[in-house]
């Protein structure tokens, strides 16, 4: 699909997009939080296409089924938890975890071919993954995922943890890893470094910045500055190791952003966070901070969805210097959408990318000195009308 051609003329640059691949990419997916899926109850997860049912057998192993029963289509995550099995609410055969059916309670003999599709699964530090292969071929060791320092510590708060759907493709959340200006634009941050290193199947993006002075008196004024180091590990799931400076002090946060597709357009989206506590910001007060920093998150992110719900796809982005490597990123991102056999050097060979932030930097100090002169805030998207 190419945009409409306004004027005809040879030299006007064309967006191009095609559509949003209906294959979904290989690799661990956090589908959410343990404690709330692993409850005892069938949950519904719709993901990667189809629908999932997730439910913990009464032997505490948390297993993940396609949702729908190979007799007649029943849906399971309609169903009820007996035993180590789900049963279908129709006529009630009982699937095992394994993806066998294992009793028919009215019939004589289980069919042969009565096998349905798993997911194999992985429950850790509170969240509950889901490995998704189009090849259906087992999670190989090497790109598990890392245990996360501090989470179940008594020194660090529990998940504050957030859930939304974005009707978009996945790739636009992919794309701001590399995205230095967004921080600026979008987030009301002044980027002072950025650099992008991605290598096999991790990417990460370092960022540190200074606040924006005219911000006014939000959720972030007394924060002076941050600095990030976010990997995704896989295609999906990013750990983000935030510090916030403020007057006082660091404060050493872990931020969580994963995600899972619904189908082609859409995905849910979801982050979560842990705050170290300290003696200057003991156990209820980490809670507290825990919360406000989800909040002030939660609206980076808004404000991120605010411009995916109206941007167009686009395969050819024109980019200027400042900008980052994106046709490397989605280079990068390619590898989890293609068969293992496929996977070329350029996908997974290190590459490093430092942008030089003085020159933005110039220019955003002479944008927010005119909003203070002027006693303006900046318009931020999601944030000011
Ligand atoms: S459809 Fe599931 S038992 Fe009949
Ligand atoms: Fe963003």
């Amino acid at each position: 699909m190419t945009s409409l051609q306004s004027d005809g003329a040879a030299d006007v640059r064309q967006i191009e997009a095609q559509a949003a691949p209906t294959r979904f990419a290989r690799g661990w997916h956090c589908l959410g939080l343990t404690s709330d899926l692993g409850d005892g109850q069938p949950h519904a997860i719709n993901a990667f296409g189809g629908k999932l049912v997730v439910f913990r057998g009464e032997d505490g192993k948390i297993n993940v089924l396609d949702a729908y029963c190979r007799h007649m289509g029943g849906d399971l995550s309609d169903g009820e938890v007996k035993g180590n099995e789900i049963a279908c609410p129709f006529h009630d055969w009982r699937w095992g975890g394994d993806g066998r059916c294992k009793q028919i309670p009215y019939s004589r003999r289980v069919p042969k071919l009565a096998r349905t599709a798993t997911w194999p699964t992985l429950d850790q530090d509170g969240m509950l993954f889901v490995w998704n292969d189009p090849e259906k071929k087992a999670p190989p060791a090497e790109v598990t995922i890392p245990h996360i320092e501090g989470v179940g510590s008594d020194t660090w708060t529990d998940w504050h943890w957030y859930t939304t759907v974005v009707d978009i493709n996945c790739r636009e959340i992919i794309d701001n890893v590399v995205d230095m200006a967004h921080f600026f634009y979008i987030h009301g941050g002044l980027p002072t470094g950025f650099k992008n290193v991605f290598e096999g199947h991790v990417a990460t993006q370092y960022y540190k910045s200074d606040a924006r002075p005219d911000l006014g008196k939000g959720e972030g004024a007394q924060i002076l500055g941050t600095t990030s180091v976010a990997s995704y590990y896989g295609p999906s799931f990013m750990i983000d190791e935030l510090t916030y400076h403020y007057q006082h002090g660091d404060q050493r946060t872990v931020l969580l952003n994963c995600h899972y597709p619904i189908d082609a357009n859409s995905f849910v989206l979801q982050y979560g966070i842990i705050v170290e506590k300290s003696d200057a910001l003991p156990a209820e007060a980490a809670t507290q901070m825990a919360v406000a920093l989800g909040d002030f998150v939660k609206m980076g992110f808004e404000q991120d969805v605010a411009i995916w719900r109206r941007k167009a796809r686009i395969d050819n982005p024109l980019l200027c210097e400042e900008d980052g490597p994106v046709y490397q990123l989605r280079r990068w991102y390619e590898q989890f959408y293609v068969d293992i056999a496929d996977v070329t050097p350029d996908m997974v060979n290190r590459f490093e990318f430092e942008i030089d932030t003085a020159r933005p930097r110039e220019a955003w100090m002479k944008e927010v000195e005119a909003n203070l002169a002027a006693g303006r805030l900046p318009k931020l998207v999601g944030l000011t009308k």
